[in-house]
């Protein structure tokens, strides 16, 4: 995210604000590579950093006011007072940067106010973690003006804490985490239980491939309740198999647990997906470690299988989009973030980038479906100071 974008977002905040920010912050959207729905399983996942960020521009203020501005809302700005911030409070767009300030406040921190403006490049709606790179922006601005000396996890855990609590979405902690803690040129190779870490090069471009992703366009907002049941399936997985969380199922003893579960069927499908999701983030680590990188494509299928079959959450225009391309030549494809709509990655060499994306829309085309948005990712920069 280049100064250019911290200038016109520090311009904007000058006219709302009558005044120049203390300072312009990004924090970036995500894609997730293979690991999905192992976060709340204290499981593995893969995600990376998109060029899409949200950006704010912020200053201090001392008088208990939080001003806020999107440059994606045309209204003027929201006020509210940092003391009357309280779950469930706040039920617009606002939610995420005043949930971050609540999260703070409740970990102790002294904040006394701030003027804020954001703007965000990250499609929302998408899959692409618009939300957490609002709350993640947030979080860091704060904690730089404020000097909470707080590092990218413990800045994810609240902000994940904001949008459990106070917005009232029941996610896991990834997507806060790659906003926070990604590097540009790698992939994160995250342990969701202790949030431990490993940046594994990811240059698809110097061999070749390419990644993309393919946004369908099927807004997948009215997930929440699909994904809640999804978590509480795998709770009660968790339970009645004795484990703390479907994590400490090892791979090898995956039948015998299907077998201790009986006729749970739907619960037996949601421990498997989880188990065999958590030894393919594996598999795909040791493949790129071992430089063998157009062989993460068979995995990568395989993922969007277990997603679409046995945690039941993919939707026509996914599976469209991971049929059409593998048909044309792509290594592999997937659907990537909560699932019921929102995108899918496809991992392609070089040369096949167009005829690929050209099938994929004349398939959408043929179906009826919207025309889908497709773009190269490149794995780029968690969130960081830019003005
Ligand atoms: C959403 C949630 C994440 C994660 C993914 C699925 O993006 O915010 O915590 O659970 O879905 O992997």
């Amino acid at each position: 995210m280049g100064e250019a974008v911290a200038e016109t977002v520090g311009e904007r905040f000058r006219e709302l604000y009558g005044a120049e920010p203390e300072g312009v912050w990004a924090a970036p959207g995500r894609v997730n590579l293979i690991g999905e729905h192992t976060d709340y399983n204290d499981g593995f996942v893969m995600p990376f950093a998109l060029p899409h960020t949200a950006v704010a521009a912020v200053s201090r203020r001392d008088d208990g006011i939080l001003r806020l501005h999107s440059a994606d809302i045309g209204a003027g700005p929201v006020e509210l007072r940092v003391a009357d911030l309280a779950p469930g409070s706040d039920k617009a767009w606002t939610a995420y940067p005043s949930g971050v300030v609540w999260a703070l406040r409740e970990a102790g921190h002294e904040l006394t106010g701030a003027d804020v403006h954001l703007a965000s490049t990250v499609p929302s709606g998408a899959g692409l973690s618009s939300s957490a790179a609002l709350e993640v922006v947030v979080a860091l601005a704060l904690n730089d003006l404020y000097s909470l000396g707080l590092c990218g996890r413990q800045l994810a855990r609240l902000c994940q804490r904001a949008e459990n609590v106070y917005v009232g979405a029941p996610v896991g902690i990834m997507d806060q985490t790659a906003s926070a803690c990604c590097e540009a040129g790698h992939a994160l190779f995250l342990d969701t239980r202790d949030l431990s870490q490993r940046q594994i090069p990811f240059d698809l471009a110097a061999e070749g491939m390419r990644l993309l992703v393919v946004d369908t366009r099927v807004k997948h907002s009215h997930s929440e309740g699909e994904y809640g049941k999804r978590r509480a399936g795998c709770e009660k997985g968790a339970a009645l198999l004795g484990v703390d969380a479907l994590r400490d199922v090892p791979y090898a003893d995956l039948d015998a647990a299907l077998e201790r579960l009986g006729d749970e069927e739907e619960i037996r499908r949601l421990v498997r997906h989880i188990v065999t999701e958590n030894e393919r983030v594996e598999r795909v680590v040791s493949l790129l470690e071992s430089g063998d990188t157009r062989a993460i494509g068979p995995v990568l299928v395989e993922g969007h299988a277990s997603l679409r079959d046995d945690f039941r959450i993919s939707c026509p225009e996914l599976d469209l989009v991971v049929d059409t391309a593998l048909a044309a030549g792509a290594l592999g494809a997937r659907m990537t973030g909560g699932g019921f709509g929102g995108s899918a990655i496809v991992l392609v060499e070089a040369a096949d980038v167009e005829p690929v994306t050209e099938a994929v829309r004349d398939a959408f085309a043929a179906a009826a479906f919207k025309t889908p948005r497709t773009f190269e990712a490149v794995p780029s920069a968690g969130a960081r100071r830019v003005g």
